[in-house]
């Protein structure tokens, strides 16, 4: 890939690529929807990614080019920026404006992008060009970011220049990530670990529902919204900062505050899904996948019926799945409202799981899903651009 992204950098910009870098994507395992409640949860970086090939310019021009789009932008340096449209280069664009904002001089780059993240999935692809573009800078200023400030800005650019009230959990995910490990990260105190992702005889599916992301965002945000309303009905009698800062016991005996039923509900799912991933961590670690497993579809039900952002279409993996016992579990990974769902697929059934889930899906939903087989990989980094010459 990257020997063909040089060539195209160079047919692009008429010069040769300096430096070249990647930042993948991620899924999360469990924990869904309570990184913006201070909650645990456990992502892994995946191998597919965002690569970014740049070479300064000495015109003052940012050039955006992708091989994914065919938007691009030419943009001459300005003291800052604001999002125009609904384009993708809005979320490199916002890391610019950061740099610039905390005082760094830049002059221009010519920038070629090109991600293998299937659009739309779910899968953070834009996590992953936030965090690919902070790091180049970071690498190309010698600004001296730490990994965590950079982090923090890609989020920053996300909840301010995007408009998405996103936790952190995505831009940790696609910049900490290990290969074969998962990330238990609490995203409170941002403490993480990293730990072996040891799935014994099974592999972790993807299964990408092909669903448009349609009122994604504004659902997100509204979602947000609603659990800082639970959180507000809680204060009157809690001394907490998060939901996730009481368990599903102290939770009881103080719900009677939330009065609205929607806001109840939502409240419920982000607590007891806290208290699942505490058990899903003693699971793991105990190689216990069936137990694993349970709390995944345990997971995806509350998604569906309580936190509501799941749809029929993630529903249908869920369902074929509990019918397959080559399957330990299943769930949607990320926002939901469409993108993927991830499932624990013995090794040696994987094949038969893509065929029939694909089967199964299609007859109910008018089309086909795409299953892959996922590697868990390593997060953001630059990449030898010497040797793909
Ligand atoms: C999106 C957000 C994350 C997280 C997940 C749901 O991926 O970017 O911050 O909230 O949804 O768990």
């Amino acid at each position: 890939m990257k020997n063909a992204l040089y060539h195209e950098f160079n047919s692009k910009f008429n010069k040769e690529a300096t430096n070249a870098y990647f930042s993948p994507g991620r899924v999360n395992l469990i924990g869904e929807h309570i990184d913006y409640n201070g909650g645990l949860v456990m992502p892994c970086a995946i191998t597919f990614g965002t690569y970014l090939l740049v070479a300064p310019n000495e015109d003052g021009v940012f050039r955006f080019r992708s091989l994914n789009f065919t938007d691009k932008l030419d943009i001459n340096l300005q003291d800052s920026y604001t999002k125009t449209g609904e384009t993708w280069f809005n979320y490199p664009l916002g890391v610019i404006d950061c740099f610039l904002k905390d005082g760094h001089e830049l002059k221009g780059l010519d920038m070629l992008f090109y991600g293998d993240i299937p659009i739309g999935s779910g899968l953070s692809s834009s996590a992953s060009i936030e965090v690919v573009m902070a790091f180049a800078l970071n690498d190309l200023l010698d600004a001296g970011y730490t990994k965590l400030e950079l982090v923090k800005m890609a989020k920053f650019v996300e909840n301010n220049f995007i408009g998405v009230n996103c936790g952190i959990m995505d831009q940790f995910a696609v910049a900490f990530g290990e290969k074969n490990k998962a990330l238990m990260l609490n995203c409170d105190t941002l403490d993480y670990k990293a730990v072996d992702s040891n799935l014994g005889d099974y592999v972790l599916a993807i299964i990408n529902t092909n669903k448009p992301r349609k009122l994604a965002e504004s659902k997100y945000n509204e979602r947000v919204a609603e659990c800082a309303a639970a959180l507000t009905a809680l204060q009157q009698e809690l001394d907490i900062n998060n939901l996730c800062d009481i368990d599903t016991a102290t939770f009881n005996l103080h719900k009677h505050l939330i009065t609205d039923a929607v806001i109840l509900k939502r409240a419920t799912h982000v607590i007891e899904e806290n208290d699942r991933v505490k058990l899903a961590a003693v699971a793991l670690s105990n190689n216990n996948l069936a137990e694993f497993g349970r709390l995944m579809y345990a997971s995806h039900d509350s998604l569906r019926d309580l936190y509501e952002v799941s749809g029929v279409e993630l529903d249908a993996v869920a369902e074929y799945s509990k019918t397959d016992a080559n399957v330990a579990g299943a769930r949607m990974t990320g926002a939901g409202f469409g993108g993927c769902a991830i499932a624990l697929v013995k090794e040696d059934a994987f094949e038969s799981f893509s065929e029939k889930v694909t089967a199964y899906y299609t007859a109910k939903i008018g089309y086909a899903p795409a299953v892959y087989s996922s590697l868990i990989g390593d997060g953001v980094g630059e990449l030898e651009l010497e040797k793909s010459r």
